[in-house]
């Protein structure tokens, strides 16, 4: 590798990558982030090599490992360019056909192909797939386009030539400026404009000054910082070192949770050979400026995401928040001013300088601008990454992108906002996703966490998993929030056992307000929010349990019971011979009864009940109805009537 020294250079050395490639040429690109990984995608690359190379292939074909495409409830996925025929949950066995067929013989295997199933056609392009289709993929696009280990194929998209725009044809204040007119908002949780809070340190005292990058994705269900860190580190590292440059640091941190192993992996590949080429370190590409990035490993505490928590870890600390009486753009790690923000923002800077705040501020809504990556998970068809224009309804992602709710259920709410986000119902299905709209509506864009929620969840029950997780995570600095929290869940926990007072809502919605109000950062002053939210659009649940002991979703296991209606019962012995209990009596041509003492209210008997049948019932806030006389159990079948 050779350092590149101008503006110039960088052009000439781009020009000459570009020249060396073929775009007729048969590239194909196989999803390789964590998620792909975990659905085999590494032994289906071990056999496309071994493939390509026994059909001799080798030169004539390229091979690219990206990051995460997205659409992982499908992976691992391949796409084959330049026709771009997007095959899906390949296995290493469908690989010598994929070569041998699409490669030699252009010819596409429909077996592969995702199949509409509204129309029930097959579709060739990735592009055309609705998943993809509906979004608009401005940051994440060229994850499934490049080899994250290879700068090359960074540079081959036009990486770098923000960086090298704010280097030789901006000013600082120019940059600032263009940041601030995109109203640029922060991607991982308040949304706070990147360019005020850039402002704040540019203005600080002093001479050292940190940036720093927020990988510390601690929401559960919530990957889209890891996909981006994996797939295109450059574009994190060119965004860091632009917001150096406008508040004048020459040192930045990358702080990424030990749990992303392949993130820290590509992000110091990245850095290593940004560094090579001049592109980070001293001078780079010889313009005077210079700028290191550290990576700093997390040990994985949700609360070490709070920005002052963070700046704590980094000086090797325990992580715990302070008062922001003086924020940490000026006051922040080792006391100097610092900013900080989310994977996604920084991933959005080179684009903004690219293409103009004009550009970028078109898309979205009046004060959500540009798109938003979401982690779309829970009870959908199409699970995965999406990135939406901010202004698109969350009917439109939920159905149009995600394909609806799987298994003909129906939709009951959606979580947004991380564990300290809210629950949406059916009736805002068509609110607009956006900064504002989100909390207007009890919830909050956080980072970018969608959970899907179906018929079957509890919405109690759902509050109370939140809280728990959110207690778990207090790092009990503050007693509103470490002992508030252990009340609330005390409290939520009874509900759902059939517990509840009376005058449980009121305690929750006091405690609620002293959290609120309270507590020292953010965790504890937004963690009632899943039981505001919950309460909010389904009160009737909480009396529900409260009252009547009855869990509306029929999911709080001690206020169900499984019962089998004996008219229905065709003594067919499944759901006997499958209790993992053995709380079923009964034999063949004898009608069965759950014996309640030993039923653990697992479900099995009434997942695995033939639904011709429809024998087994799930029932709550009703008396389990008693077992029929042992002499009436036996069924005279019609053939042996006859
Ligand atoms: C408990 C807690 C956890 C957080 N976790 C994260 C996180 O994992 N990633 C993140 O970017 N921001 C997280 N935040 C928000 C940060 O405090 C901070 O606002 C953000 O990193 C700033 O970057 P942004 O302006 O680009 O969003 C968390 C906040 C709290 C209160």
């Amino acid at each position: 590798m050779s350092r590149i020294n101008s503006l110039a250079e960088l052009e000439e050395f781009r020009k000459g990558i570009l020249s060396k490639r073929d775009p007729n040429k048969p590239c194909i690109t196989l999803c390789s982030g964590s998620a792909c990984h975990a659905s085999g995608s590494e032994e289906v690359a071990a056999i496309i090599e071994e493939e390509l190379e026994k059909q001799g292939l080798s030169s004539s074909v390229d091979f690219r490992k990206t990051g995460c495409h997205g659409f992982c409830e499908r992976g691992p996925i391949i796409v084959i360019h330049p026709e771009e025929i997007c095959y899906l949950q390949i296995e290493p066995k469908d690989v010598p056909e994929i070569i041998s067929q699409t490669i030699k013989e252009k010819k596409v295997i429909e077996r592969l192909l995702y199949t509409d199933p509204g129309a029930n056609e097959k579709i060739i392009h990735e592009s055309e797939i609705p998943f993809y289709k509906y979004q608009e993929r401005l940051v994440f696009g060229s994850n499934g386009n490049i080899d994250p280990k290879r700068i090359d194929d960074y540079l081959a998209i036009g990486g770098y030539s923000a960086l090298a725009k704010v280097l030789f044809r901006m000013t600082s204040e120019e940059v600032l400026s263009e940041v601030k007119k995109s109203n640029l908002r922060g991607r991982g949780g308040g949304g706070f404009p990147a360019g005020s809070k850039w402002e704040g340190s540019r203005n600080a005292l002093g001479e050292i000054k940190y940036v720093i990058v927020n990988a510390d994705e601690g929401d559960p269900g919530a990957y889209m910082d890891r996909a981006l860190l994996e797939g295109n580190p450059h574009s994190v590292l060119e965004g860091l070192t632009i917001g150096a440059y406008v508040i004048g640091s020459h040192e930045g941190y990358i702080y990424v949770r030990q749990e992303y192993p392949l993130a820290v992996e590509n992000v110091n590949i990245a850095i290593k050979q940004a560094q090579e080429y001049g592109l980070l370190g001293k001078n780079i590409l010889g313009s005077g400026f210079d700028f290191t990035v550290k990576v700093h490993q997390g040990a994985g505490a949700f609360v070490c995401g709070e920005s002052t928590a963070l700046m704590t870890a980094l000086e090797g600390r325990a992580g715990e928040p302070r008062p922001k009486y003086v924020r940490s753009n000026v006051v922040g790690l080792w006391g100097r001013p610092s900013v900080l923000n989310n994977v996604e923002t920084w991933a959005n800077v080179p684009l903004i300088i690219n293409n103009g705040a004009d550009w970028f501020a078109q898309l979205g809504t009046e004060n959500s601008k540009g798109t938003k990556i979401f982690s779309l998970v829970g009870k959908i068809t199409n699970t995965g990454l999406v990135e939406v224009p901010m202004g698109m309804t969350l009917r439109d992602i939920i159905y149009k992108i995600g394909g609806g709710i799987p298994g003909g259920k129906r939709f009951k709410a959606v979580q947004t906002g991380g564990p300290s986000g809210g629950c949406i119902p059916e009736e805002l299905l068509d609110l607009e996703v956006g900064f504002d709209e989100l909390t207007k509506a009890g919830s909050m864009m956080g980072s970018g966490g969608m959970i899907v929620m179906d018929e079957d969840t509890c919405m109690v029950d759902v509050a109370r998993y939140f809280l728990d997780f959110l207690t778990d995570e207090s790092c009990g600095k503050c007693v509103p929030c470490r002992e508030g929290m252990r009340q609330m869940l005390k409290i939520l926990t009874n509900i759902t056992h059939g517990k509840g007072k009376e005058d449980d809502i009121e305690l929750l919605e006091e405690l609620s307000e002293t959290a609120g109000d309270a507590s020292l950062c953010a965790l504890g002053r937004t963690a009632p929010n899943p039981f505001l939210s919950t309460l909010r659009y389904f009160r009737d649940e909480y009396e529900a349990h409260i009252k009547e002991k009855r869990c509306p979703a029929l999911s709080c296991k001690e206020l169900i019971a499984y019962h089998i209606d004996p008219k229905k019962c065709q003594a067919c012995m499944i759901c006997l011979k499958k209790c993992p209990a053995e709380a079923i009596a009964g034999g063949k041509n004898r009608i069965h009864v759950i014996d309640q003492e030993k039923c653990t209210k697992c479900g099995t008997c009434f997942e695995v009940c033939p639904p011709r049948f429809g024998a087994v019932q799930k029932i709550s806030g009703e008396p389990v109805p008693a077992p029929i006389p042992e002499e009436a159990r036996t069924i005279i079948r019609e053939s042996k009537q006859k």
